[in-house]
């Protein structure tokens, strides 16, 4: 969705996710050096701290291509058959929202994960014979918002799996300034700082935030990104201090003024937003329970005091 420019190509670029760094270098320098290709990674973590960028550094760093595709893009087992088919030896096949991926796709998956062959069927119906196909050894890297929603067997065939953390705001700036740098972007120290409060922690966010906040210095100021600058565009943009968007502050409205601020099941306030159980919980919550915005108690969600400062409303 961003400019592939800024997106860093080796893992000595990328900032952030200093543990998964650390080990990831260490297993694919070991893969290369007894010339094997890597084991298959899995990573979960809620959406954009980078889980693509991850899986086209690995590439990198091991010399291959990166075939990109997603759960829901696959449908019919011979597709994923063709996809694998065509992979050159030590391939990285990346898979996004891999916990999407229907049953029989899944399982020609398993033989492919773990022999590197996949079970052609040949004939109709009552004659139906199968024949062995060996493919080339690839890696499949696999993203999911959490792994618990994979099926064991898939899980089980992944011999590396990372967890994607929320970046620290240091950690954010730098991301800011370092895109910045690449696009020809003038910022200051205090137009970074601002952008990285408020994108919700998130590596694709602040890129994203970036970029059309230069829009605003452009147009409206004199090209450069200062604090103010910054502020100005991020109101306008519907990003608050916090960085809660639109979805975010209406589920914190929904569960104080539907619900009285809890507690109240997920379920139904799922169905209160119009979405479903699974966004609630992958998508949302995680950055309302990081800011102490809300609680996950056993009799349902609850609105902290915090929540109704920030919305600057009375506690009932
Ligand atoms: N651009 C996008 N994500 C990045 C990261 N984690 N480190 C450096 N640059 C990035």
């Amino acid at each position: 969705s961003f400019d592939p420019k800024i997106r860093p190509q080796f893992l000595k670029d990328y900032i952030g996710q200093e543990k998964l760094k650390e080990t990831l270098s260490i297993f694919i320098e070991a893969a290369k050096k007894r010339k094997q290709s890597l084991d298959h990674c899995l990573f979960y973590g809620p959406p954009g701290l980078g889980k693509t960028t991850i899986s086209n550094i690995i590439a990198n760093e091991l010399g291959v291509h990166c075939k990109i595709t997603s759960g829901p893009a696959i449908e019919k087992p011979g597709e994923i058959a063709a996809i694998l088919n065509n992979l050159s030896e030590g391939d990285v096949l990346f898979v996004d929202e891999i916990h999407r991926l229907n049953r029989q796709v899944e399982e020609v998956l398993y033989p492919a994960m773990e022999d590197f062959a996949i079970d052609v069927l040949l004939g109709k119906e009552s004659s139906t014979r199968s024949i062995r196909l060996d493919l080339p050894r690839f890696t499949l890297v696999g993203a999911t918002t959490r792994a618990g929603l994979l099926s064991a067997p898939l899980r089980d065939r992944f011999g590396i799996i990372g967890k994607l953390e929320f970046y620290k705001e240091e950690e954010l700036e730098e991301i800011v300034l370092r895109s910045a740098k690449v696009l020809s972007i003038s910022i200051d120290e205090g137009g970074a700082k601002s952008i990285a409060l408020r994108s919700r922690v998130h590596q694709v966010l602040a890129n994203r935030l970036l970029k059309r906040v230069r829009d605003f210095a452009e147009i409206k100021y004199n090209g450069v990104i200062r604090k103010e600058v910054a502020e100005d565009a991020l109101d306008l943009l519907d990003v608050d201090t916090l960085g809660l968007d639109t979805y975010d502050r209406q589920y914190l409205w929904n569960l104080i003024e539907k619900f009285s601020g809890g507690p109240v099941g997920v379920e139904t306030l799922a169905t209160s937003l119009g979405e479903d159980r699974g966004t609630l919980e992958d998508m949302i919550e995680p950055y309302l329970i990081l800011q102490g915005l809300i609680d996950r108690t056993p009799r349902g969600r609850i609105a902290t005091k915090h929540a109704y400062q920030h919305l600057g409303l009375s506690e009932a």
